[in-house]
């Protein structure tokens, strides 16, 4: 973690350029298209900003700022050609967007001037992203970084769907809700994820109110002070509870969060 990482300003720059040329390159057939580029190209930038901003709480150095740019902004390139290939943002879906991402670096090559570690820590925070654990037998400087980037990234997420479950009696977006039914309750399989401690599994999803309390879940699994202090101040737990039913299940689901958050708050 202490050797200077060599990735230069310019560099940072080249790849700015390249992300924005890569993201305009897709034909935007229709309305959804154009929805779902510029909803993860938005996305995209505003992870930069967090990652940079939790970054700047851990007084990293420039060139380590630099790395965050840069891995953050790349973090969801594989999202374009998914939405464009397989018109869903859906994993289950389609494929695994981070591993489409690598691909898509490999092939268009904007990261191949770069020095081989640089490289090889942006391919390694995206990979794992969206992973739900870590691996264990990963480097320290890599894990550093995939957990920057897995808070960063659900700092934004947390922000995009509680704006759209504000406006979605309005108007509703199958990209988002990645074709999830509104039904009544819950699973039983997703209560018992959450009372135990654990995030939701994927294959626990039945509805959207599952998937709300699989986007709750994520304050299990945080791993930067600045983000803890960053989602009780944005409020994000109280306002996903007000989009679940009124239920005791819920209820306890929400008290067990919010009392670890508060913990976690507490300790660090
Ligand atoms: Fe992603």
């Amino acid at each position: 973690m202490d050797n200077v990482i060599p990735l230069s300003e310019d560099e940072v720059a080249a790849l700015r350029a390249w992300f924005t040329t890569y993201v305009h390159s897709f034909p935007q057939d229709d309305a959804e298209m154009a929805q779902a580029f510029s909803l993860k190209e938005a996305h995209s930038l505003r992870v930069r900003d967090e990652a940079l901003a939790i970054g700047r709480s851990l007084n990293l150095r420039p060139d380590q700022m630099r790395l965050v740019e840069a891995m953050s902004l790349l973090h969801d390139v594989g999202r374009f050609a998914q939405f464009a290939r397989y018109r869903t943002l859906s994993d289950r879906k389609s494929e695994d967007h981070a591993l489409l991402g690598v691909r898509v670096l490999e092939e268009e090559g904007p990261l191949d001037a770069l020095a081989p570690q640089v490289r090889h820590l942006i391919l390694c925070a995206i990979t794992y992203h969206n992973r739900p654990a870590l691996p264990a037998d990963e480097s320290e400087p890599c894990l550093f970084y995939a957990k920057l980037l897995r808070d960063a990234d659900k700092l934004d997420i947390w922000r995009v769907v509680i704006a759209y479950y504000r406006q979605m009696h309005e108007q509703r977006s199958t990209v988002i809700e990645m074709g999830l039914a509104d039904t009544p309750g819950i699973s039983p399989a997703v209560y018992e994820d959450l009372m135990s401690g654990q995030i939701v599994q994927m294959t626990h999803i039945n509805n959207l109110n599952d998937f709300r309390l699989l986007q709750a879940g994520w304050v299990y699994d945080l791993n930067f002070p600045w983000t803890r202090k960053l989602v009780q101040e944005r409020g994000y737990l109280d306002e996903l509870r007000t989009f679940l039913p009124d239920l005791p299940q819920v209820e306890e689901i929400f008290s067990t969060l919010r009392a670890r958050l508060a913990a976690d708050h507490h300790v660090s």
